[in-house]
């Protein structure tokens, strides 16, 4: 896909920009409540195959709601972008049937479920005219990366530590298809990838990874009720193609969300918060903390969407569809190596 920026007939660079949702889950309370604060958003258009989801957003955030993505597109009123919230396994044909309609679309990550499909929808995507999708790996877009890289910038880097832990299997926190395997990823697609992705942006490419995982608090079932075959503990030992090891831990055992990542360069020790937005740098002669201008992280991909949506310069998407794809296919690498040893990263 072209790097240069494209500026195709559907940019609106004055006025207020008409938006519309797919999947009105949860995370697009998220998104809903920021563009809710902007003058220059209106949503106009809610989508969910479950009408109680989008009837539910639709109280608070207006809009009309539609049962399928087609209809809204045909028959709803006309949009400038859209954001898409679904499952990962609810994407290709609302991803092509949006771009196809000459829409932006902001789409939450991963990019798919699975890397074969993603590669196949990437594929698409590059032969529509103007298809831009920017993908939902939200740790890119924050100014705290940009910070990082900055206060970065005279050191090298060469481990890692990254940590992430919720208590989303003892304390219940996700819909139920999160703890089937198959339908999310569990830990490593929904909540690891964030790293991944992230560590990739700042290092590169991994070439090998290898792990473990354990589940020490429920036995993995298989029930009519819904299936609970995610890992419950992961630990991950990392390999990039510019000679940088590290190691990944997760858990959906504990206490709250945390997550946290510590860079061990030759001059400084950069321990970055990812949850409460913070770099603290230690060296031996001084310790400083950065905080990021606005914790709400989720703030600074919708700013950079918003953005492009208006330029047409879509040069500087955080994530492209191809991009998320990769960090998919090291996500998938990963969740094979808990059962087959050292993988090779692939894609
Ligand atoms: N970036 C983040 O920090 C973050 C946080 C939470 C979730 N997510 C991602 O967002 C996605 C959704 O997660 P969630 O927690 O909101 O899940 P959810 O189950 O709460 O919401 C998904 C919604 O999509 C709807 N849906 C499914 N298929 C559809 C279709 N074909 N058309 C229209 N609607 C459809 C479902 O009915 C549901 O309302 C996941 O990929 C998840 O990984 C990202």
């Amino acid at each position: 896909m072209s790097t240069q920026p494209a500026y195709g007939a559907k940019t609106k660079t004055q006025g207020v920009l008409n938006v519309g949702f797919v999947g009105t889950g949860n995370i697009s309370w998220t998104h809903l409540r920021i563009l809710e604060k902007r003058k220059d958003i209106k949503i106009v258009s809610l989508c969910d195959i479950v009408p109680d989801h989008a009837k539910e957003k639709q109280a608070v955030f207006g809009g009309e709601i539609f049962f399928d993505h087609v209809d809204m597109l045909k028959k709803g009123p006309k949009l400038d972008a859209v954001w898409v919230c679904t499952p990962s396994t609810a994407r290709e044909e609302i991803l092509v049937n949006c771009t196809k309609a000459g829409l932006p679309v902001f789409c939450e990550k991963p990019a798919e479920r699975k890397v074969a499909v993603a590669k196949r929808i990437a594929d698409k995507l590059d032969k529509i005219p103007n298809a831009h999708v920017q993908i939902g790996y939200v740790f890119r877009s924050m100014a705290l990366t940009e910070r990082l890289r900055e206060l970065m910038a005279d050191d090298k880097i060469h481990t890692f530590m990254s940590a992430y832990a919720c208590g989303a299997s003892t304390q219940n926190l996700l819909p139920a298809w999160f703890y089937d395997n198959d339908l999310s990823g569990g830990a490593l697609v929904d909540q690891a990838t964030h790293n991944f992705d992230w560590l990739r942006y700042l290092f590169g490419e991994v070439v090998e990874v290898s792990g473990f995982a354990t589940n020490p608090f429920r036995k993995k079932t298989m029930s009519k009720k819904g299936n609970y075959t995610i890992d419950e503990t992961i630990a991950m030992s990392l390999k990039f193609a510019n000679g940088i090891t590290g190691t990944h831990t997760h858990s959906w055992l504990a206490d709250t969300w945390r997550n946290e990542v510590v860079l061990f360069g030759e001059k400084r020790k950069y321990h970055v918060n990812l949850g409460t937005c913070t770099i603290k740098v230690e060296s031996a002669r001084e310790e400083t903390l950065f905080t990021q201008r606005s914790g709400t992280m989720y703030v600074y991909e919708n700013e950079k969407f918003i953005d492009a949506v208006r330029s047409g310069d879509w040069s500087k998407n955080p994530s492209t569809y191809r991009d998320a794809a990769k960090s998919l296919a090291l996500t998938q690498a990963c969740i094979d190596s808990l059962n087959k040893g050292i993988q090779k990263v692939k894609f």
